[in-house]
């Protein structure tokens, strides 16, 4: 089997974090979110990957997979122009899949649960498609399947982010599919929205009269479109620290009492740290420094006299001022300094700061 990572799409609602790279290489728990899904892969068994890479920042995707060879995989890259749908991305890669069973895996999605007996499931079955699902509150985010009363086991109908679902059931982000699917693409027409949409592509395939099987996600899954889903996902991947299926895996880490320090990172006794947290390598912390818990800081910050709690602080980040962070996402190399009364202000654009 082959797997498919999708990297493109424009990444709006992540602005202003996406000004400067893909969103799916935003970091959760200091590893960015599509490794997550390099890595379900990986373990599944799959080496051969092809990932999409669209017209923002591609490079800077290239720069961080390369080969695949550091991850233990073989990736190709695959250049799609504009987001133009998840059906549009899946059938730029039909040469890349060949006669193959596939799963696309959006690279923007992280699961619980690897994937390890979905795969095997699908790898020995007949069916020409197999979807995942998993209850979630506001089903109209999402793509939605509803069950056939009728017929246990059967799927009625697939529906993208209806105004009415007809179900609490969404589909989530991973696909198990084979290349009976590049004719139905062939035969979509963009939808509302402008894309050729994945779930039109599976309806489609099993009015057909093609065979579509589900099975139910357990454990969490996220779909990781806004800041507020990117720090619930960082606290739900903290939650795995000191597990046995946790998801930090550098081998240089310390993990004490649910805290992850990395090589060289250096923390003030007068500070402290309450877990989940992780640290990345290089950092200073102290003095006076409150953390956690679900505190996620990069490699080579530096955080003095500050409270940060339920936070994402990325890489080469400066915190030297007396505040209280709480569900804040601090990006690459930003600085945060004490000033007397006034405040001084560089920001991206539609930054957002609460004072
Ligand atoms: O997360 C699950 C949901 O993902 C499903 O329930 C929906 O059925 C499915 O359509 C999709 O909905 P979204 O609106 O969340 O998709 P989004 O536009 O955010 O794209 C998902 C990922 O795929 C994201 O990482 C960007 C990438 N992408 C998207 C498009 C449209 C591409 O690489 N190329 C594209 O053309």
């Amino acid at each position: 089997m082959k797997g498919i990572i999708l990297h493109g799409g424009h990444g709006t609602r992540l602005r202003p974090l996406t000004h400067t790279g893909p969103k799916q290489l935003l970091p959760i728990a200091n590893k960015p979110m599509s490794q997550y899904a390099l890595e379900d892969l990986k373990t599944a068994g799959i080496t051969e990957i092809g990932i999409i890479i669209g017209d923002v920042y591609p490079e800077k995707v290239k720069e961080y997979y390369g080969d695949g060879s550091e991850f233990g995989v073989n990736i190709t890259y695959i250049y799609q122009d504009a987001p133009k749908g998840i059906s549009h991305a899946i059938k730029l890669c039909k040469d890349f899949i060949g006669n193959d069973k596939f799963i696309v895996y959006l690279g923007d999605n992280v699961l619980r649960k690897n994937l390890v007996d979905y795969t095997k499931k699908f790898e020995t079955s007949d069916s020409d498609a197999m979807i995942l699902l998993c209850e979630v509150d506001e089903p109209q985010r999402f793509g939605v399947a509803e069950l056939d009363s009728n017929n246990p086991g059967k799927i009625k109908t697939i529906i993208e982010k209806p105004k009415e679902p007809p179900s609490n059931l969404a589909v989530i982000g991973i696909y198990f599919l084979t290349p009976k699917i590049f004719d139905i693409i062939d035969n979509l027409k963009p939808s509302w929205r402008g894309e050729l949409e994945i779930t039109d592509a599976l309806f489609s395939l099993m009015s057909q009269g093609n065979k579509i099987d589900y099975d139910a996600v357990t454990g969490w899954w996220k779909d990781t479109g806004t800041p507020e889903d990117i720090i619930h996902a960082n606290k739900l991947v903290l939650d795995s620290v000191g597990t046995e299926n946790q998801f930090l895996i550098d081998s240089d880490d310390t993990i004490n009492d649910k805290v992850v320090t990395g090589k060289n990172t250096t923390i003030s006794r007068d500070s402290h740290i309450q877990g989940p947290v992780i640290i990345g390598k290089n950092c200073h912390i102290g003095p006076s420094v409150r953390i956690g818990p679900y505190v996620s800081v990069g490699d080579n910050s530096n955080l003095k006299d500050c409270t940060v709690e339920n936070s994402i602080i990325m890489k080469d980040c400066t915190v030297n001022a007396k505040i209280h962070l709480s569900n804040s996402i601090i990006s690459h190399g930003s600085t945060i300094e004490h000033s007397d009364g006034t405040h001084e202000l560089l920001l991206g654009e539609r930054s957002k700061i609460k004072l």
